[in-house]
């Protein structure tokens, strides 16, 4: 944490603006999880950073780049940034929204169920989409530019894989009712 990072790449479960305070412990989302976001993507907003630190640690880090790189170069990184941000988080929705439907129909046990959500096979593979692959696929959008590593090796591929079979499974299980 420092003034130079707007955005928290690292999903918990979606990326999301900068925790407020280093400690994160103190972080609660709207369903009292230590989480920094809500299932459908909402931000636990009083604990992160406002609109004004937002864009002045955006500005900050852009200083930095431009000592060597030009306006439009730094201005380009940041567009493709925002939107592998963005298309990530929506894959995570659209994950989570089928994870809800296999909560929701008991072919695994959830919140709801007084239940971790993370810890049947199933969970765990909804987990990896946003964990690994999105996380990845950013990664790899803010450090290199994009690239081979954000699409096929760790990045955009596994993770359409991984929701096309998430999908997959709760078809399979609707069929068996
Ligand atoms: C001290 C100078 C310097 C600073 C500061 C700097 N870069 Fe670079 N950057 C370079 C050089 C030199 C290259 C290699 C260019 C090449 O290979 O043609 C590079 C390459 C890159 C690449 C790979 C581009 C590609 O097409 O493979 C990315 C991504 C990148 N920089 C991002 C950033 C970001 C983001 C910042 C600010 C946080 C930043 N750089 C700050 C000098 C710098």
């Amino acid at each position: 944490m420092n003034d130079r990072l707007s955005t928290r790449i690292f999903g918990l479960i979606y990326a999301h603006r900068q925790p407020k305070n280093p400690d994160t412990t103190l972080i609660r989302n709207s369903a009292g999880l230590q989480l920094p976001t809500d299932f459908d993507g909402a931000p636990a907003s009083q604990y992160l950073i406002d609109d004004a630190e937002f864009a002045k640690r955006q500005k900050t880090l852009q200083a930095v780049c431009l000592s060597c790189h030009s306006l439009s170069w730094v201005k380009g990184h940041w567009q493709r940034l925002e939107h592998t941000i963005e298309t990530t988080n929506a894959a995570t929705r659209t994950a989570t929204d089928i994870m809800r439907d296999i909560w929701k129909k008991g072919y695994a046990s959830g919140l709801e169920r007084g239940a971790s959500p993370f810890d049947e096979s199933i969970e765990k593979k909804w987990s990896a989409i946003w964990l690994f692959d999105a996380n990845n696929s950013r990664f790899a959008s803010a450090m290199a530019g994009g690239g081979d590593y954000g699409v096929y090796a760790e990045g955009r591929f596994p993770l359409s894989t991984r929701v096309a079979e998430l999908n997959e499974w709760l078809i399979r299980q609707r069929k068996k009712d």
